[in-house]
């Protein structure tokens, strides 16, 4: 399989607009100690010139034009058969409107996911413009869905299972917590096994299922749970926000033995983003490697 990581940084990006860390500073300046990235957002090659976009965030539309093979070649034909979402959140689903533009879209998502996204939300109704413009299918934990384009099935499948996470910010407090709010995606094809965990918020039983994965994207929002504390940019801590320090986790996942190990979903604050830093030192010494926009994982 073919994946591209269209964006590695968590909600914001790199740098974030409102933000004067030093990592956002640095990303500002040519020196090239932190490189920009935009917001999480993959692309799966499903079929050859087919894709599907997995998360869908704000900076969606650079993102395929950053991408030429995500370019329409013809019409309006989009290359991009449909969207994959893991959870609600807005860093990965705000894309999904300036996908608009009058264009059959299939999104693959758990009921929970699809729930907050239409109900009493008067602005999705801009995706709804004719009969069949968003055509749901629904993830529905540990069963396989396959992924299809316009000229069939393809032959690859998903599996949704949960991952410690929470509900969107904006629907705390309104909705009952779910265990399809935060979903991790087993993709698999004949030969291979890539999983998809960009928001983990802890250990737990998912870990026993990445056993046998070839390519596994791990959750690389931050490396500490006091972060944004420690910096006085916020008082909130990694796991009040779903995130498993990055420390804690590579040290949990010391015998994982997939080929490539990649951490995404990458916060403006991370030490991991410093080129050179000790940080990004200790990540790659365990197996790590820190997305970037454009990077590829083929399997
Ligand atoms: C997160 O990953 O914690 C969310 O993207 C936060 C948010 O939606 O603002
Ligand atoms: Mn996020
Ligand atoms: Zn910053």
């Amino acid at each position: 399989m073919r994946l591209r990581i269209l964006g590695s940084a968590a909600g914001g990006g790199v740098p974030q607009w409102n933000c004067a860390c030093a990592n956002c500073v640095a990303a500002r300046s040519p020196d090239g100690r932190v490189r920009p990235r935009t917001q999480d957002g993959l692309a799966l090659e499903v079929a050859p010139g087919a894709w599907f976009l997995i998360q869908c965030s704000p900076d969606v539309h650079a993102q395929i034009r950053a991408f030429p093979e995500l370019a329409p070649r013809e019409g309006r034909g989009t290359p991009i058969a449909g969207v994959v979402l893991g959870n609600g959140d807005l860093d990965h689903v705000l894309g999904l409107f300036s996908l608009r533009e009058s264009t059959p879209l299939t999104i693959v998502a758990t009921d929970s996911v699809r729930r907050a996204l239409v109900d009493r939300n008067a602005m999705f109704r801009t995706l709804e413009r004719f009969e069949g413009h968003t055509r749901w299918r629904t993830l529905v934990l540990g069963e396989p869905i396959e992924l299809e384009t316009s000229a069939g099935p393809t032959g690859i499948t998903i599996t949704p299972y949960p991952i410690p996470g929470k509900v969107p910010k904006h629907l705390e407090g309104t909705v009952t917590p779910s265990p399809e709010d935060n979903v991790g995606l087993w993709i698999r094809d004949a030969r291979s096994l890539i999983v998809i965990a960009t928001a983990a918020g802890g250990p737990g039983e998912w870990m026993n299922r990445l056993d046998g994965a070839d390519a596994v994207l791990l959750d690389g929002t931050f490396w500490t749970s006091n972060e944004l504390v420690r910096l006085g940019l916020g008082t909130a801590r990694a796991e009040d926000m779903a995130h498993w320090p990055v420390c804690e986790a590579i040290a949990a996942l010391a015998s994982l033995r997939a080929r490539k190990k990649v951490l995404t979903h990458v916060n403006n604050t991370n030490p991991i983003l410093v080129e050179g830093g000790d940080e990004r030192a200790a990540a790659h010494a365990a197996g790590w490697t820190v997305a970037e926009d454009g990077m590829e994982i083929v399997t």
